[in-house]
């Protein structure tokens, strides 16, 4: 018996075809939109097809103490919600998923919001959120008998697909913008045996070639324009609803680039919604680096319905992203939740992560987006101090380390965009002291430190 039980829909025109009839490019034949999975069986009232809400609660809670490898799996253990596989044989995992939720005690004390968490994805096997979907998408690949899979990236996705690949003895091809990337990302890519591409382009221009090349060779593309990427990138809604026993936060916020997480997690909530495993879906709010801010402004100015492409600058090089794919996706999360899209400056994402990181809870820049964000809709009276949050932190702190040692040593921002929160800054700075190597230097340091 097959488990497959998928078919694609277009998210523009609602054509739909089977998994293995999608262009190469995963663009709809007729109108040029991308696909979402479908399960045709769950619409069924009382299809066999159609999942069972209580029995699903208790078997995911029981995989917690299997020691199967797909029950180990944070993604696999939910696979009744991801039968896109022919046979979860096929499944390929590092053991991602699984995440941490922490409780972010001080940061919650200053903004007045009691319930306020943050889901750690850069505890994943590669150190970001993108393993939850590579193992779904790789697992699509190798049951479809792909040699070589590729994709344009800022980081993570190459490091991620590298990684599966590398697992699947699949080879990999990796095109990224030439100079634009954090060399935590660059190193795991080579490691893990990719062939890479640095391109005189940024990330939108190589996610464009990579789209001609995979229409001229049997290259299987895993960018998250791929449906079943964000199949797994569902799945830690899943982990988050089950974290606060079924009863979903309040709101959940995001950092927005490509837009295939917020469109991701969207999809999760949405279907548990739809299955009846939770009673409603959280706000959901994406949020974006001020000068890569595509969707903020489409949000803002046409409600919407166009989205206008930027050049694309900010420092959080894994949302240095002018044209998002999956925008129409993310609109609709964000639309049919009532959450909000909002920008944040240099300065106060590098703010963000620095107060993160002093709780113990290190991240990349593109990631502390979410806490500079909510810090925004807390001051604007957006977010009420009742409400529970949860920040999904997309990726670890040590991806990115140049970031955070320009940022200790005063060297990171400029002062254009210090201008006005210089001592919030300096507060934050905990640069490393040259000294000479003996007690009482030591010592005087930290007198130092506490008067
Ligand atoms: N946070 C991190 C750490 C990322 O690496 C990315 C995207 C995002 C947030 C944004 O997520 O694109 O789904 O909206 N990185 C991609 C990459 C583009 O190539 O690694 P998104």
């Amino acid at each position: 018996m097959s488990d497959n039980l998928h078919q694609l829909r277009c998210f523009g025109c609602g054509a739909r075809i089977k998994g293995a009839e999608a262009r190469p490019d995963f663009r709809c034949a007729l109108c040029g939109d991308l696909f979402e999975v479908e399960y045709p069986g769950w619409g069924e009232r009382r299809g066999n097809d159609r999942p069972n809400p209580g029995a699903l609660k208790w078997l995911w809670r029981e995989r917690r103490s299997s020691s199967e490898a797909l029950d180990r799996s944070g993604v696999w253990r939910f696979r009744e919600l991801l039968p896109i596989l022919d046979s979860f044989g096929s499944a390929l995992t590092l053991y991602e998923g699984n995440t941490p939720l922490y409780h972010l005690t001080r940061a919650a004390k200053r903004l007045g919001i009691d319930q306020l968490f943050a889901k750690h994805q850069g505890m994943n096997p590669t150190g970001s959120f993108k393993d939850t979907g590579m193992t779904a998408a790789i697992s699509v690949a190798r049951e479809r008998g792909f040699e070589w899979v590729a994709c344009a990236s800022t980081g993570n996705t190459s490091a991620s697909m590298a990684a599966y690949a590398a697992r699947a003895g699949l080879r990999s091809l990796v095109l990224i913008p030439d100079g634009k990337i954090a060399w935590g990302k660059l190193s795991q890519a080579m490691d893990y045996g990719a062939v890479t591409c640095q391109l005189k382009a940024d990330f939108d221009g190589c996610l464009r070639l990579l789209t001609q090349i995979v229409n001229e060779a049997p290259i299987y593309l895993l960018n998250s324009v791929n449906p079943y990427r964000l199949e797994g990138q569902k799945t830690p809604a899943f982990e988050i609803a089950e974290a606060f026993d079924w009863i979903v936060p309040d709101h959940l916020i995001v950092p927005g680039g490509n837009l295939g997480n917020s469109s991701a997690l969207g999809k999760g909530f949405r279907e548990l919604h739809e299955l009846g495993l939770v009673a409603r879906m959280p706000r959901i709010s994406v949020i974006q680096a001020a000068g890569a801010n595509p969707l903020v402004r489409c949000l803002a100015e046409n409600d919407g319905t166009e989205l206008e492409p930027v050049e694309a600058h900010t420092r959080a090089t894994a949302i240095r992203i002018g044209n998002p794919a999956s925008w129409r996706k993310a609109a609709r999360a964000i639309q049919e939740t009532g959450g909000w899209c909002l920008d944040v400056t240099e300065a106060e994402i590098a703010m963000a992560k620095a107060e993160l990181g002093a709780e113990g809870l290190g991240c990349e820049p593109a990631s502390a987006v979410t806490l500079a964000g909510l810090k925004k809709l807390r001051a604007r009276g957006a977010v009420s101090g009742g409400e529970t949050v949860v920040l999904v932190l997309t990726g670890h702190t040590l991806k990115d380390a140049d970031y955070t040692i320009d940022f200790h040593r005063g060297t990171l921002l400029n002062a254009e965009e210090t201008e006005g929160v210089e001592a919030e800054i300096e507060a934050l700075r905990r640069n490393a002291r040259v000294m000479d190597a003996t007690p009482a230097a030591v010592l005087a340091t930290l007198k130092d430190k506490v008067g």
